[in-house]
């Protein structure tokens, strides 16, 4: 790799650190200017490692003074460190005191204003913006906090842990004191003051313990915690009964703030959230918005095991915590979701997001493992790899030993490394250990390749029926792609959930050949070598197999099955997310032939009449349906191509979308109508589904007028837009008349920008939509540039700049690729713009540019340029530096 001019950190330098923080007192005199905090350390020499210089992290800071056992000594600054050569061999207090400037703080790092109040976001080094500090994951300490600030302007002061004090000082000023009794990272650290208001809930858990359960947010938004008050009960119930992992702090704080760089951080005690992740009522939040809520505070809450209790040793194991806990929430979302169908729902949208989000990751500039081996800047890698891959990994773990089986492999992880700080090593010699005997620990080393290995592995398989011998063998072949500085890659562990179906879609008894009689009709096998083949016996006609049931793996399956087969599982797989594959897989080989031949798209009668009986099947959830009936998306479109060419992507799916409008039509309008919700809204599952078919119906209505230039289905969807009684069916209704660039599109959006002008979140969807508006003749485009100078529009608020920058560059391939190259230059803009605010942001949407050289010309060559000329900025973030280096390579 070209390295470019940032510093490369590697995970094999790793040495663990001379000093051990074992205590910290902290104070704090709150002043949005400036800031003075006075820290009081006890430090201890490691006896593991030589002995050598104490080198503190500490960035932005004013340094005022350095003590050891309250003796002034000599110090050098160097970078972001500070030295002290000369320090005691023995155990020593260490106090510091600097200043640092919160409303300065635009980065959204360490300890910043927003909307008048004070926050902290120290993960993943933040904490050195803040005080000097060994500021890694592998020091812990515990915390004593006072805070100190003007009473009526931050009525409430918060820290990690228990309130030990209050008490008020002069000049209108008043203090509180913290302590929190668990030993944690200062990444773990937060702080809070503020005029803030709490719901509050008191709670008795299964243990038998009460614990005060508060979300904090601005006056005015109380009522729009409710939700998230619920959510975080739910969780507190199913870590206990699922993991028997309680509570284990009396007091549990979550905070919401506008200003905010990710959804949501899990702060000792007190999780610090963007409202986005947390604020909801039904008039100004969508049944999505509702669900990522739900599973963003189970998030956050888990991670008080998976994270806080026991944590990373270096920032390279971050997928330990972060693909845990993801598994986690995602196993806590399907088991709220209650029906098989509802479940079934929850995997087809995080496969979905899966695969439209880590897998061009994995195949492009980026790619990475899940344990990463370099980085020049750590805040690049919480990415869908470190996140929803290693979320899949642990999921393979759970396949492989049972949910039982993962079970105890969880309770000995906690029994052996609770309050430490660990590796994913010890994560999975915990779950083999506890499993001895295992499909998973008789092949641990091979299975680790998961965290070594980047790319998407490519499953081939090939069955083959001897009517003679009543046999059917499946062949498996695995192909690991190279990805950049990983050219040989060895086979990695493949479990194969899967069924077969005779051709009229019977389950078929599953008995391989050596196995005195069928293991019922769903099994898993486990595929650990380049290539494996499996014998079934006792097989009564040629059957269609059903492979990689509930996505049993993160690879690119291919089958070699034809519309026939797709055809029957479509109709009868008991697996669900099969299904829904069988109806994905059939539309996406339609757009594929439709763009690689460069010829009009023509949907036959075929695919149409399965559709037709997917949306008028009798049994079949709405929720279901409307996914099934949902088109692949453009990214996931894009990575089945080896030349990419974002218009003929889209006019593929435009076309696919208004000949299923013109087809179905008469079903979509009997879908709409009876398909209505009724009584007061509920997120739930059932009548959110409901919302997703008659939305889905609407949008298909609303197309296909607007191209037949009737005026019924507009005038409808106005209608319904302007009476909706929740945000789901009033965006549904809006985004119908958008995406159609029907004429009442223009009014609507312009009665719900002075509906919600008091609504952050809510204008924040206003752009966002306008940023995701299928492109008509640039206008979508020109839109998003005037939008861009809107008063309402600011690059500041990281929310803001993600609803229009980011739903144009990362979510509007045909809007953004131009021949004429203007999207790519508004991108360096956009980027060079953001960088100088907010370097984390500003890194996540210079990724857009990861796959360019996928790109078809004129594109390739334009795209290049637009990265070279972001290259070309003298003083760029390492942020952006190391994504453009990559990008580069
Ligand atoms: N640990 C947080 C979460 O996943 C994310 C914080 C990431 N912060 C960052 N600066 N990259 O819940
Ligand atoms: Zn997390």
């Amino acid at each position: 790799m070209r390295e470019g001019t940032v510093t490369l950190i590697r995970r094999e330098d790793y040495v663990a650190p001379i000093f051990w923080i074992r205590t910290v007192d902290l104070t704090f005199d709150l002043d949005p200017a400036k800031t003075l905090v006075t820290s009081k350390m006890q430090l201890e020499r490691n006896a593991a490692v030589p002995h050598g210089p104490l080198r503190l992290h500490g960035e932005e800071l004013n340094l005022l003074r350095v003590l050891i056992n309250g003796e002034s000594v000599s110090f050098r600054q160097e970078g972001h460190e500070l030295i002290i050569d000369n320090v005691p061999d023995a155990d020593f207090v260490l106090e510091i005191r600097n200043t640092c400037c919160p409303d300065k703080n635009t980065a959204l790092s360490g300890l910043y204003t927003s909307g008048g109040g004070f926050f902290t976001q120290c993960e993943a080094e933040g904490f050195r913006r803040i005080t000097y500090f060994l500021d890694r994951p592998d020091v812990m300490a515990v915390y004593t906090v006072t805070l100190r600030a003007d009473k009526s302007r931050f009525p409430v002061l918060l820290s990690n842990g228990n309130l030990l004090d209050t008490a008020d000082l002069d000049n209108g000023r008043h203090m509180a004191k913290w302590h929190d009794p668990f030993p944690k990272p200062s990444y773990l650290f937060a702080l809070v003051a503020g005029d803030l208001v709490a719901r509050e809930q008191r709670i008795r858990t299964r243990a038998g313990k009460d614990h005060l359960l508060q979300v904090y947010v601005r006056r005015g938004d109380l009522e729009k915690t409710e939700h998230a008050m619920n959510s975080l009960i739910a969780s507190v119930v199913w870590d206990e009964a699922r993991f028997n992992l309680p509570l284990d702090l009396e007091r549990f704080m979550v905070v919401g703030v506008s200003d905010f760089n990710m959804g949501a951080m899990e702060n000792k005690g007190l999780n610090i959230f963007n409202t986005s992740a947390l604020l909801a009522s039904p008039a100004t939040a969508t049944d999505a918005d509702f669900q990522r809520i739900e599973s963003i505070v189970a998030h956050e809450y888990f991670h008080n095991w998976t994270g806080n209790r026991v944590t990373c040793r270096d920032w390279f194991q971050l997928s330990l915590k972060e693909g845990l806990t993801v598994f986690r929430d995602q196993e806590f979302s399907m088991d709220m979701a209650a029906t098989p169908s509802a479940r079934a729902v929850c995997r087809i949208q995080d496969v979905r997001a899966l695969r439209s989000m880590q897998f061009p990751e994995d195949a492009g500039a980026m790619a990475h493992p899940v344990r990463p081996d370099v980085y020049a800047e750590i805040n690049n890698f919480y990415t869908p790899t470190v996140y929803e891959k290693g979320s899949e990994v642990v999921r393979m773990y759970q396949t492989l030993v049972g949910r039982e089986g993962f079970g105890k492999g969880m309770a000995l992880y906690f029994e052996r490394h609770d309050g430490q700080a660990v590796t994913c090593d010890d994560f999975a010699q915990a779950i083999a250990d506890a499993n001895p005997g295992s499909e998973l620990s008789k092949r641990l080393d091979t299975f680790k390749r998961w965290y070594s290995q980047a790319g998407t592995p490519r499953l081939q398989a090939r069955g083959q029926y001897d009517a003679a011998a009543r046999t059917y063998t499946l062949s498996l072949q695995q192909v690991n792609p190279p990805s950049p500085g990983q050219p040989d890659k060895l086979p990695q562990v493949i479990p194969v959930a899967l069924g077969l179906l005779s051709r009229d879609g019977a389950a078929l008894p599953l008995q391989l050949d050596g196995e005195a009689q069928a293991a019922g009709t769903d099994r898993v096998l486990v595929l650990d070598s380049a290539e494996q083949s499996f014998v079934f016996v006792n097989v009564d006609s040629a059957p269609v197999p059903s492979l990689l049931r509930g996505f049993s793996a993160p690879v690119v399956l291919d089958d070699g099955l034809g519309d026939e087969e797709l055809l029957v599982l479509l109709k009868h797989d008991s697996d669900a997310f099969n299904r829904w594959e069988a109806s994905q897989r059939l539309a996406l080989s339609r757009l594929l032939t439709s763009v690689r031949n460069g010829q009009p798209l023509r949907l036959d009668d075929a695919y149409l009449d399965a559709m037709r009986a997917v949306l008028r099947h009798p049994d079949l959830d709405p929720a279901f349906k409307a996914l099934a009936l949902q088109l692949p998306d453009e990214a996931y479109i894009a990575e089945q191509l080896t030349v990419v060419d974002p218009q003929a992507i889209h006019a593929a799916v435009t076309q696919a979308q208004e000949q299923l409008a013109a087809a179905l039509q008469a079903d979509w309008a009997w879908a709409f109508e009876t398909h209505q919700v009724s009584g007061g809204y509920q997120p739930d599952p059932v009548q959110s589904g409901k919302r997703a078919l008659t939305n889905l119906a609407l949008s298909m209505l609303v197309l296909h007028a607007t191209r037949s230039g009737d005026g019924v289905w507009p005038g409808r969807a106005y209608q319904r837009f302007k009476d909706a009684t929740n945000m789901t069916d009033r965006m549904g209704a809006l985004s119908a008349l958008v995406q159609a660039h029907a004429a009442l599109a223009e009014p609507a959006l312009e009665r719900f920008h002075a509906q919600f002008k008091g609504e952050a979140l809510v204008i924040d969807k206003w752009f966002a939509l306008q940023g995701r508006a299928t492109e008509l003749d640039g206008k979508t485009f020109a839109r998003v540039k005037q939008l861009a100078k809107h008063s309402d529009f600011t690059l500041k608020n990281p929310n803001r700049a993600r609803s229009l920058i980011f739903s144009l560059c990362m979510f509007n391939p045909a809007a953004f690729h131009r021949t004429d190259a203007a999207g790519y230059v508004f991108w360096a803009e956009q980027v060079l713009a953001l960088d100088a605010i907010n370097p984390q942001v500003a890194g996540r949407l210079a990724r857009v540019m990861d796959r360019w050289t996928t790109l078809a010309t004129p594109y390739r060559s334009a795209a290049r340029e637009a990265i070279a000329r972001v290259a070309a900025k003298a003083e760029l973030s390492n942020d952006v530096r190391e994504i453009i280096d990559r990008q580069l390579a």
